[in-house]
């Protein structure tokens, strides 16, 4: 029997070389890149010395083109788990300094292995992806790969939260593994995703595109909408990381984690009542009215460069976490087009599926009417918003704070589509459409007799706007429970929430249902 003390040796000199990843030099020339190491961004990313690494001794199997000769200890993928403020997460961390991440059959079997636990033991999977895809010398094997982990997200799919951190490139079918997740963070300079790459766009559509201006952070951020948050750095997207996680429920079938918060349930706010401008066409920042209402002003918006006409994010109200939804009347007048129906939808899916109750601020003038979104499908992109919210079943509670008209009142939250608590401030206006659009269809041919058209037209509005554009019609109904003095707007929604918080609501029974993609 050999000696302990010497084999403990061989046992050290192994782990040593297993985090050496591609060596020495690799490393330095991750660390020229500007780029972290795998291993480096776990001791970011999670609580000191809390990660437990698997698999550290996996090596590939392939034997073709050379690949016999270079077996190295972990096969490019760090997996393990760990804690982020003492919460248990599953973590893969692929390391470019190997075969430049590339994604080999055993490097996937590492990662449905820690997927497994994720949705086994119900705790968030977080994947650090840097890599260059498929490896390219394992063929149809590393395909499978892929198609196992695709197969996985899929299933863990409103089981537990998903997080990507794109940290290099993301090529070929990678990219679907990061999409069909929750939350996609990226970093500019560091962060590229694409189908294909800038060279095959050039033989393709003989487009020159660089790989910043195809798939870098600012496009998925902004235009794509892909990417839930863009960064400057690693560490300060890592930290990001860590404070979503914190905002998150382990899994579907626990609450997202509670805090107490020195910022008073009972707090009014003043500048609420001055927040709505005095002309309705004028706009105001929604997120004045959000920081005022959540606790410690805190929101944690996702896809902030993103459709900016609709905003969304966490925020903790008397220290539970919930998902805001507002319009948001500086950008576009807070219309709802095609992105901001499915920036929204998407968000309120997670929520829903992770029993975070919905908060939603209206003030929207409609759904945008013209050519481009008709032909881009405003109706069916349009439809996921209203499917989303009609299929939610966590507490939701409304404030319209200005215009709700239209198909647009409906969707967004409406009590017809079981919002729970509908509020309005004295300043909401409920119609069909505004004034001066329902004036001018209604009284065309009176306008157009009129002696002076102008002033029959201001009649007319005011007339209208005394009729209409008030929050009473609806209240007279019970489509609102309560108007509301603006001030009174954070402790109206911690009152109304903590009154929700045992509700029991559930859909009809079925295999699932048929969401307008
Ligand atoms: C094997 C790979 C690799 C790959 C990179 N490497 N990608 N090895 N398979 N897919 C190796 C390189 O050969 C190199 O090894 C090392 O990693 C570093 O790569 P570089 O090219 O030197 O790095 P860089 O200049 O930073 O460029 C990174 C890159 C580029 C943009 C990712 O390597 C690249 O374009 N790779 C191929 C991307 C791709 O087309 N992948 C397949 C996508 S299809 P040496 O030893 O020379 O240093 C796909 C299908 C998914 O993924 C299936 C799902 C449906």
């Amino acid at each position: 029997m050999p000696d302990p003390r010497s084999l403990l040796d061989v046992l050290r000199h192994k782990q040593h070389e297993a985090e050496q990843g591609g060596g020495p030099t690799r490393i330095t020339q991750q660390h020229k890149k500007g780029k972290l190491t795998a291993r480096e961004r776990l001791d970011l990313l999670l609580d000191e010395g809390s990660f437990v690494e698997l698999d550290r001794f996996v090596t590939h199997r392939s034997v073709d083109f050379g690949l016999d000769q270079q077996r190295i200890l972990g096969d490019g993928v760090v997996t393990g788990y760990g804690l982020i403020d003492g919460r248990q997460v599953y973590v893969f961390s692929q390391d470019f300094t190997v075969f430049g991440g590339s994604l080999s059959e055993t490097h996937a079997q590492k990662i449905c292995k820690v997927m497994d636990l994720a949705v086994q033991n119900g705790a968030p999977i977080i994947g650090l992806n840097d890599s260059g895809g498929a490896r390219i010398q394992e063929g149809v094997a590393s395909l499978g790969g892929y198609a196992d982990i695709f197969l996985r997200n899929t299933l863990a799919s409103g089981v537990i939260p998903q997080i990507s951190v794109i940290l290099g490139p993301c090529a070929g079918g990678a990219v679907y593994s990061p999409a069909i997740t929750d939350f996609v963070f990226m970093v500019r300079g560091v962060s590229y995703m694409f189908v294909t790459g800038p060279n095959v766009v050039k033989t393709v559509t003989h487009e020159d595109v660089t790989f910043e201006a195809l798939g870098g952070a600012d496009v998925h951020g902004a235009t794509s909408g892909i990417a839930s948050t863009v960064y400057e750095t690693e560490p300060e997207c890592l930290a990001a990381v860590r404070a979503l996680v914190g905002l998150l429920p382990a899994n579907n079938l626990s609450d997202a984690p509670a805090r107490v918060t020195d910022d008073p349930v009972d707090r009014r706010e003043e500048s609420l009542l001055d927040v709505i401008p005095q002309t309705a066409t004028q706009p105001y920042d929604m997120h004045d009215v959000i920081g005022a209402i959540v606790d410690d002003g805190h929101f944690t918006e996702i896809q902030r460069d993103f459709a900016g006409n609709i905003l969304v994010g966490f925020a903790r109200l008397g220290g539970s976490v919930v998902g805001i939804i507002a319009n948001q009347p500086a950008v576009l007048a807070g219309v709802l087009d095609i992105n901001a129906s499915v920036k929204a939808a998407r968000f309120i899916r997670f929520c829903d599926a992770f029993n975070t109750p919905l908060v939603t601020l209206v003030d929207v003038p409609g759904f945008l009417p013209g050519v481009a979104q008709e032909h881009g499908g405003i109706i069916r992109h349009g439809a996921k918003l209203l499917y989303a919210y009609c299929e939610a079943t966590v507490p939701k509670v409304t404030v319209i704070t200005r215009k709700a008209y239209g198909g647009a009142y409906d969707v967004m939250s409406s009590k017809h589509i079981r919002g729970d608590i509908n509020l309005a401030w004295p300043t909401a206006e409920i119609a069909v459409m505004g004034p001066k659009g329902a004036v001018e269809i209604l009284f065309k041919d009176a306008l157009r007799e009129a002696a002076d058209p102008a002033l029959e037209a201001e009649r007319r509005i005011a007339d209208y706007t005394e009729t209409f554009a008030h929050p009473y019609a609806a209240a007279a109904r019970g489509y609102l429970d309560d108007v509301i003095d603006p001030r009174d707007t954070r402790p109206q929604l911690i009152s109304a929430l903590r009154m929700l918080s045992g509700k029991r609501s559930r859909n009809p029974a079925k295999k699932h249902g048929n969401i307008p993609l």
